[in-house]
Order: C-alpha cells, then structure tokens, then sequence
C-alpha cells in the first residue's frame, strides 16, 4: 500500500478518497409501511439489511481492534475514519429501524436472534484472524451494492428519506473499502486467509439477512404479497447480475479494491448533496 496524501484526518491512499466522518441524523417520521415503490417484497429486502447493519458494523469495528498497533501510523488513521463511519452508520440504520417498529411490526425478536446466534454462537468459534478476513469480505459485498445503488436507477422509486440514507451509506462504503482489506493484506497475505473470510462471510450475510427479509415478509397479509412479485423479480434478477459477478471478483489471486472504478460514482453524489467534505 503507498500512502500518497495527507487530507483532513485519515490519509489519502493511492487515488482512494479521505475517509470523511460526517454526522447526519437522517429523520424517518412519515414513513410509508412500503416505502420501496409501494412493494412489501422490495421494501422488506431493504428492512432486511436495516436489520443486519448496525450489529454487523459493530463487529467490523471489533474485528480491526487486535491488528491496530501492528500496522503504519496512517492505515491506522484510516482505521479510525473507518470505525467513524461505520459507528455513524449503526446510529443512523437503527432510527430506521426505529421508525419500522413504530409501523407496527416486530422488529425485536428477530434482532434477539440474530444478535445471539451471531456473537454468543458464531463469533467465540472465529479465531481473531478470520474475523479480520470475514470483515474484509463483508466490506467487499458493501461497496459493491454501494456501487449497485450509486451506478443503476435501482434505488429510483424508493421514498426519499430512506434513498438519502442508502445513498449516503453507499458512498461511505465506497470511500472505506480499501481498509480492512489493507490491513488483512499487512497482516496475513495468504490466499487462504482471504478465501476463508470470503466463505465465512458470504454465508452469515445471506443467511442473516435472508432471514430478516422472511421476518419482514410473515408479517404482511397474505393477499398483499402476490401483488408484488413479478416487479420484485425483476428488479432482483438485474440485481443479482450486477452484484454475483462484482462479489466474485473477489475470488481473483490479484484483486484489490481499488480495482473497481467507483471513486467518482461516490465522490459525484456526495457533490450533489453538499457533503463532500464534512
Ligand atoms: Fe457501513
Ligand atoms: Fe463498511
């Protein structure tokens, strides 16, 4: 890794941006009940990764801690833009999930579960290594649907408040994705290490949030989810191709994250909205 810059806290590295905390506080009064399109299946796919987020980013932040004091001053002033962002990121998915709660739907029982099998069960099993590599893996699936979101109308009928939130994070995960694959790099090289976090990590992120959309989707009557299905299909089935060949491009001997050209797509949304730099 080259360090080029110094901008602003958090180092600049090899044409990647500044990692920029910026505290939002994003409000979610009004929401409708579907708020994607007026589409329960769509609107639930989304709740499902609301779920999964903010005890996801806790264990990102987690899973850098024992490598901290073992790599260069300024990856190490990125992890601290990283941690910003993702501790910012927790605070602003759980109003959301707040205001989903305050629709009527139960929102707890599904986070009890979750949070329980993941860190009482899954995690004591995970040496502190793998869970480096799991978080590097999962920051990969991140900033590709951050690239999904900011590169395709995906997100063009999804209501405002919650567009401004995806949009934002999006960019977020775009401007950090290099980090813990840095640190995984300094710390471990192996090929194997990383494939074992590519397998750990795909598998607790389909599994949970595949499991937060079926809580979501129980929720509704019957008869509205019929309605649904045939736009919800389409729009996951040109979902699914953008995202399955970028997620395994991760499987490439030589990969790293700066491979994919997406700088600009964060850079240019964050312009538009005025927060480019704080
Ligand atoms: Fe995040
Ligand atoms: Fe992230």
């Amino acid at each position: 890794m080259n360090v080029t810059t110094q901008v602003d806290g958090a180092p600049q590295v090899d044409g990647a941006p500044p990692i920029v905390i910026r505290k939002m506080g994003f409000s979610f009064e009004d929401l409708p009940r579907h708020w994607f399109g007026g589409d329960p299946i769509r609107t639930h796919v989304i709740n499902g990764l609301h779920f999964v987020f903010p005890a996801g980013e806790r264990f990102f932040i987690r899973s850098l801690k024992p490598f901290v004091d073992k790599v260069s001053p300024q990856l190490r002033e990125r992890i601290r833009g990283f941690s910003g962002q993702e501790a910012h990121h927790q605070a602003e998915h759980r109003r959301a999930f707040k205001a989903i709660e305050a629709q009527g739907y139960d929102v707890q029982s599904f986070l009890a579960w979750y949070e329980k099998l993941a860190f009482e069960t899954i995690e004591p099993c995970v040496s502190p290594l793998s869970r480096l590599a799991t978080t590097a893996a999962l920051e990969h699936y991140t900033a590709v649907l951050g690239e999904l979101v900011l590169a395709t109308d995906t997100l063009n009928d999804c209501h405002p408040l919650m567009r401004e939130l995806l949009m934002w994070h999006a960019c977020e995960e775009i401007e950090h994705k290099s980090v813990t694959f840095d640190v995984l790099q300094h710390i471990d090289p192996r090929y194997r290490t990383r494939v074992g976090g590519f397998v750990i990590g795909t598998t607790v992120l389909f599994l949970f949030w595949g499991a937060g959309i079926r809580h979501m989707l129980v929720q509704e009557p019957r008869d509205e989810i019929p309605k649904s299905t045939r736009q919800a299909l389409t729009v996951l089935s040109s979902t699914l191709s953008h995202l399955i060949p970028r997620a395994l491009d991760y499987l490439r001997p030589s990969f790293h994250p700066n491979d994919h050209d997406n700088y600009a797509l964060a850079r240019a949304y964050l312009e538009e909205i005025g927060r480019l730099d704080a």
